[in-house]
């Protein structure tokens, strides 16, 4: 199977998984994101050369390439732009990048025969919604431009099998994915001063950041910071090795949440990372976030039901393999060698 956006953070740490459950993965990434480093990394932990093309999704002669010379039966689409704030800088690279990205990656799919897509969508897409905990039948109504993308896309993507119902669609709306592979080999690295909670924190163990901002601390919550569905990167990733055994099973397309179906506080979380890491969290409150919500959590019933799917990892292991990772590996995949 072929793997877009496989060099990434998610997209790494589900070759893994996927690897373990016994298929063949070819990762495809244009590496804007990412480095041949991860590839490095998933290639050691899995014993096995997985192999990587550098091409981007919008390539069609690329993709032609690559699917002439492979027999896939399915594709896992990560490939994405993520960046909420730029996103509304940067609007049509956004666009491009997401939603012309898929429809050039569906098109030379079809043309090769190959129908079987997972596809990474995101909690984003319910903006703010009234009812907690958020169930997939809750209405979208994105708040960014990056969350419209996936919105766009998961259009395309029921516009198109009502057009061809050979399509077998999975669509899966993650919550807040975090943590990093147990061994410590593989993890998130971000580029920058991290945009999200987790890979903050952990920069701030570390030292490598002085203090943590939290974005708001009036919210109608208990302890009046922002609530999320935090979720171990690596149950995400066997997330999608279930939608593709489901979609061996089922024809069709189907919306599943990913998520743990708990939300937690900042706070929570920096106490959690403060005890698992036995460091020390400098932090204090500034003004809300522009674009945030109050709380977010996922009802997870349909993909426990469905897929038989449930997330196994709580807060502490998510903070404990975190930590592994980081202090390891302070500046991500360049400490590779450390
Ligand atoms: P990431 O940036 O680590 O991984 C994305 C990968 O795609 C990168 O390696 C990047 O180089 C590659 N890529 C980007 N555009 C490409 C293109 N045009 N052609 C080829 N490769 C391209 O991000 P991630 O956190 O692993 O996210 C993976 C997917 O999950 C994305 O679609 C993202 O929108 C979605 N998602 C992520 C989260 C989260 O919490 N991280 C939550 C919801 C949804
Ligand atoms: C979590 C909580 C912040 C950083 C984003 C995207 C979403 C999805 C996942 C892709 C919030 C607070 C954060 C900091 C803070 N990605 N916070 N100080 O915003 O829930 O979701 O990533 O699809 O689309 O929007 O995640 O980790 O940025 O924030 O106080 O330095 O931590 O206010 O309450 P978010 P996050």
């Amino acid at each position: 199977m072929l793997v877009t956006g496989g060099a990434g953070y998610i997209g790494s740490h589900t070759t893994v998984e996927l690897h373990n459950a016994g298929h063949d993965v070819v990762v495809l990434d244009n590496l804007t994101n990412s480095t041949h480093a991860a590839v490095s990394a998933i290639s050691l932990l899995t014993s096995t050369e997985i192999p990587l093309v550098e091409c981007d999704v919008r390539d069609a002669g690329g993709l032609d390439n690559v699917f002439a010379g492979n027999g896939f039966d399915a594709v896992f689409h990560f490939a994405a732009l993520k960046a909420v704030g730029e996103s509304t800088l940067e609007p049509l690279r956004y666009y491009d990048n997401n939603v012309a990205g898929t429809a050039c990656l569906l098109d030379r799919m079809a043309a090769h025969g190959i129908k079987t897509l997972v596809f990474s969508s995101s909690a984003s897409v319910y903006g703010d919604p009234a009812v907690m905990p958020i169930r997939e039948d809750c209405p979208v109504a994105p708040k960014s431009p990056y969350a419209r993308t996936k919105v766009v896309a998961e259009n395309l993507l029921h516009d198109l099998h009502a057009a061809d119902p050979d399509w077998r669609i999975s669509i899966l709306r993650y919550f807040n994915a975090v943590g990093a592979h147990p061994s410590g080999q593989l993890g998130e690295a971000p580029t920058g001063i991290p945009n999200n909670l987790l890979p903050f924190v952990a920069q701030v163990a570390v030292g490598r950041l002085a203090v943590l901002d939290i974005f708001g601390d009036n919210y109608r919550t208990p302890d009046g910071t922002g609530v999320r569905d935090y979720l171990h990167v690596t149950d995400l990733a066997r997330g999608h090795v279930k939608a593709y055994d489901y979609l061996a099973r089922n024809a069709g397309i189907a919306v599943h949440n990913l998520g743990t179906g708990q939300g937690r506080s900042v706070l929570e979380v920096v106490r959690a990372f403060e005890r698992t890491s036995g460091r020390r969290i400098p932090h204090r409150s500034v003004d809300r976030r522009p674009g945030d919500v109050a709380v977010s959590y996922a009802d997870p019933t349909r993909a426990r039901v469905e897929l038989g799917w449930v997330a196994k990892h709580g807060l502490d292991r998510i903070c404990a393999d975190l930590w592994r990772w980081q202090s390891t590996h302070p500046h991500g995949f360049s400490d590779q060698t450390a």
